[in-house]
């Protein structure tokens, strides 16, 4: 029986990894890995295979970039060639992205299997495009796998039967597990000349933060203000430099030499980066994600969130993209009075062998084995 694993964008390869590997190990399923090239970059794409020890794609279809219709259309003309070869038994997709619905939506109407890994997070906000993509995925997929219960209740409000659900766990964070001795060896503070502890780090890349100069130009201001008690690392997305630059805020920048711009970071750099860090600003949804794990203080530059886990038990707080509001949740905890987190259940650093047991199961890979 074969899997044919999806990814597209840069935060689907650390969830595919693991997945990957466990199936791997295991060895009674085949599987196929395809990349669409919706992230094409070196650095938003190749230093992540070599990083988590991914093997190359087996399929590399070079989309690239461009609208939401032309991408998604132009995943799913490819992706229709590629099943029709492949045959596979199973489509698994992870994550939100353009990638992630284009491949669910082909492979629905091939009647192909579907698993969608992720399932059930919403922010309830239509205006985000990931959360349409989650929604059209999760209506779509047979299988529901979850990284935490907020994902099931949301799926059965849905009125999902609870069959195709299934509580696996966050695979991102087997991940980080993984990794997270072998980033801490890496002279990347030294380099930047940083201590741990004693920086921050921050991410931008959402639309409805980067798109609209005002609401760029407050979050510069609310890092200006963060960056007058500690360095900043901002590792920034190219759809954020261009918006930089685009929108005249440079010299903003420059008048702010603590907040340091640096070029996006591979896996095990930037995981070296957070897992050390006093504070990360984020928009991202791994990155809250990880810093939960982490147990490092996360304030989310956003009005909502699709991982409100993060938020209850873990060390996030969302505060949107006021300045004023930013400055005081982070000085709140440079003082040291920010939130305590703990570790959310099943984010154990073995999800993906949850995932891999259970494609077995439902493809019946391990029936076979005993009747050869
Ligand atoms: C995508 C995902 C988002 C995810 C993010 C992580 C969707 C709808 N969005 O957003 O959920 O959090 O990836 O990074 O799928 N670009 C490059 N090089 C690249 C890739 C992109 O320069 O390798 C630039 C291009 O100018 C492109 C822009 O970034 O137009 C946006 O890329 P796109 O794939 O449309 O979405 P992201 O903003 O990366």
């Amino acid at each position: 029986k074969k899997v044919l694993h999806i990814v597209g964008a840069r935060p689907n390869f650390m969830k595919v990894a693991p997945i990957h590997k466990a199936i791997a190990q295991r060895g009674r399923l085949s599987q196929i890995l395809v990349h669409t090239g919706q992230h094409y970059d070196v650095k938003m794409s190749d230093v992540f295979f070599t990083d988590l020890g991914m093997p190359a794609p087996d399929v590399y279809l070079g989309i690239g970039s461009g609208s939401h219709a032309e991408q998604t259309a132009r995943i799913m003309i490819e992706l229709e060639k590629v099943f029709l070869r492949e045959k596979p038994d199973l489509v698994s997709v992870v994550g939100d992205v353009n990638s992630t619905l284009a491949g669910a939506l082909v492979a629905s109407k091939m009647g192909i299997r579907i698993s969608h890994v992720e399932a059930g997070l919403r922010s309830f906000d239509t205006t985000m495009p990931e959360e349409i993509n989650r929604i059209v995925t999760d209506r779509l997929a047979d299988l529901l796998l979850t990284p935490s219960q907020d994902g099931d209740a949301n799926l059965l409000k849905e009125g999902v039967d609870p069959s195709r659900i299934h509580f696996v766990g966050n695979v991102m964070i087997d991940t980080l597990l993984a990794s997270k001795a072998q980033a801490e060896k890496l002279s990347t503070l030294q380099e930047l000349g940083l201590t741990a502890g004693n920086y921050a780090v921050c991410t931008l890349h959402r639309a409805s933060n980067v798109d609209d100069p005002k609401v760029l130009g407050g979050l510069l201001s609310a890092l200006a203000h963060v960056a007058g008690r500690m360095p900043i690392l901002f590792p920034v997305h190219p759809r954020t430099r261009k918006m930089l630059a685009d929108q005249g805020l440079s010299g903003m920048l420059e008048r702010t030499p603590a907040l340091r711009l640096v070029e996006p970071m591979g896996y095990l750099e930037f995981l070296a980066l957070t897992s050390q860090a006093r504070l990360i600003l984020t928009d991202s949804g791994g990155l809250q994600e990880e810093s939960t794990a982490l147990g490092v203080p996360c304030l989310t530059l956003r009005e909502n969130t699709e991982r409100p886990i993060t938020v209850e038990q873990g060390t996030n707080l969302v505060v949107g993209t006021d300045p004023v509001r930013i400055s005081q949740e982070a000085d709140r905890i440079l003082d040291g009075q920010g939130k305590q987190g703990r570790v959310p259940a099943l984010w154990d650093g073995r999800s993906a062998e949850r995932i891999a047991e259970l494609y077995e199961r439902v493809l019946g890979a391990g029936s076979e084995e005993l009747r050869a």
